[in-house]
C-alpha cells in the first residue's frame, strides 16, 4: 500500500495503474476487494461530470452554473467555450485534456487518473464536457473509473448539441406529421470498416430522424449508405455547424447532395447533420443564422462567446 505521508485523508490505497486495470482489464472488474473503497471514506473530494451544453453560456443549466462557481479544479475538453469560465473563481485550477483534429489530446487513462488523483486531494472538481457527458462525451468511461476508485461523483446533464443544434436552425426534431422518432448516431468511424458498429443500411428505412455527431469527415460514405438501405434521395437533410455561438451555419438540401455541397461551402467540424422530413421546415423556421450575420437581437446582449 502507498501512503502520501501519514496525514489523511490523502491516504491511498490503491494506484491509479490499479484502478485501470480494475476497471478495464482486471479479473475483478467492476468490483471491488475493499482496498480501493476504503480510500473514499477518507477523501473529501467530489467530480461532478459537467455539461457544459453546445457553447451558448446562456444554455448552461443552473446547477452547471453553481458547481463551476464553488470548483476548485476545472478538468476540461476543446468544445467548452472560454466564457464558460466566466463563472470560475480566479484561483481555480484550470486543467485543458483535450483538441481536435490531429492537436494535443490526453489519453483517456490519464483523465481518469487526473480526476481520480484531484478528487483525493480534497477538492471539488468539476469534469466540464461540451454537450452532455453521456452522449458521445466518454462521460460513462470516466464515471465508470470513479466508481472503482470509490470516488463520489454526480453526473449533471447538458443540452446535447443535437438537440440545441435544431433548435437554432428551426428544425424540430419529431412533428407529428414528419416524425415520431429521433436518432442520434455518430458518424466518426470509419464506415468502410468491416467490423464498424453502425450499418448504416439498417438507418435508411427506420423513418426516424437521424441526428449524427462527428460526420462530416465520412458524410459522402455516410449518406450514400443510408440511401443504398432504402433513404429515398430527396429527404430533406441539414448540416449545422457551431451551433448556438457567433459562428453558427447552416445548410439545408438532400440526402443526394448534402455531402458536396456541405464540402464546396467549407462546412467542417463541430457540426451535426439532421437528416429527415424535419430539416426542410428549417426553410421557415430559421431564426438565429440571420440574428448571427446581422448582430442582432438576442446576440447582442448576450457573453461572447
Ligand atoms: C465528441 S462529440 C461530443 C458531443 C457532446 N457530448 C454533446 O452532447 O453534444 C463532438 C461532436 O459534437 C457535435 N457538436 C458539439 N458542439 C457542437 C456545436 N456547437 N454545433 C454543432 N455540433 C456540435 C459535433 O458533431 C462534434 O463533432
Amino acid at each position: 500500500m502507498k501512503s502520501f505521508g501519514n496525514d489523511p485523508p490523502y491516504r491511498q490505497v490503491a494506484s491509479i495503474d490499479e484502478v485501470f486495470e480494475r476497471q478495464h482489464d482486471g479479473p475483478a472488474a467492476g468490483q471491488s476487494d475493499g482496498r480501493i473503497f476504503e480510500f473514499g471514506a477518507f477523501s473529501e473530494g467530489k467530480v461532478s461530470l459537467v455539461g457544459a451544453g453546445p457553447g451558448d453560456p446562456e444554455l448552461l443549466t443552473l446547477k452547471a452554473h453553481r458547481l463551476i462557481r464553488e470548483a476548485d479544479a476545472i478538468v476540461y475538453d476543446y468544445l467548452v467555450r472560454p466564457a464558460i469560465f466566466k463563472a470560475a473563481r480566479p484561483n481555480a485550477e484550470r486543467i485543458f485534456v483535450g483538441k481536435k483534429g490531429g492537436g494535443f489530446c490526453c489519453p483517456q487513462r490519464d483523465i481518469e487518473g487526473t480526476l481520480i488523483r484531484l478528487a483525493r486531494e480534497g477538492k471539488k472538481v468539476v469534469r466540464l464536457k461540451g454537450g452532455d457527458p453521456f452522449i458521445f462525451g466518454r462521460g460513462g468511461e470516466e464515471a465508470e473509473a470513479l466508481a472503482a476508485a470509490g470516488i463520489p461523483f454526480e453526473i449533471v446533464p447538458g443540452v446535447t448539441s443535437a438537440l440545441a443544434a435544431a433548435a437554432y436552425a428551426g428544425v424540430p426534431l419529431t412533428h407529428r406529421e414528419h416524425a415520431s422518432a429521433v436518432v442520434f448516431l455518430t458518424g466518426h468511424e470509419d464506415p468502410n470498416k468491416p467490423d464498424a458498429a453502425i450499418h448504416w443500411e439498417d438507418y435508411g428505412c427506420l423513418g426516424a430522424t437521424l441526428c449524427v455527431y462527428m460526420g462530416m469527415k465520412n458524410l459522402e460514405t455516410i449518406t450514400r449508405r443510408l440511401q443504398a438501405g432504402g433513404l429515398p434521395p430527396e429527404t430533406p437533410a441539414a448540416v449545422i455547424q457551431s451551433a448556438t455561438t457567433n459562428e453558427h451555419r447552416q445548410l439545408v438540401s438532400t440526402v443526394d447532395r448534402i455531402a458536396l455541397e456541405s464540402e464546396h461551402a467549407g462546412f467542417g467540424a463541430p457540426a451535426i447533420v439532421v437528416i429527415g422530413a424535419v430539416a426542410a421546415l428549417s426553410g421557415k423556421l430559421a431564426w438565429f443564422e440571420s440574428a448571427v450575420a446581422t448582430g442582432a437581437g438576442e446576440l447582442a446582449s448576450r457573453p461572447s462567446l
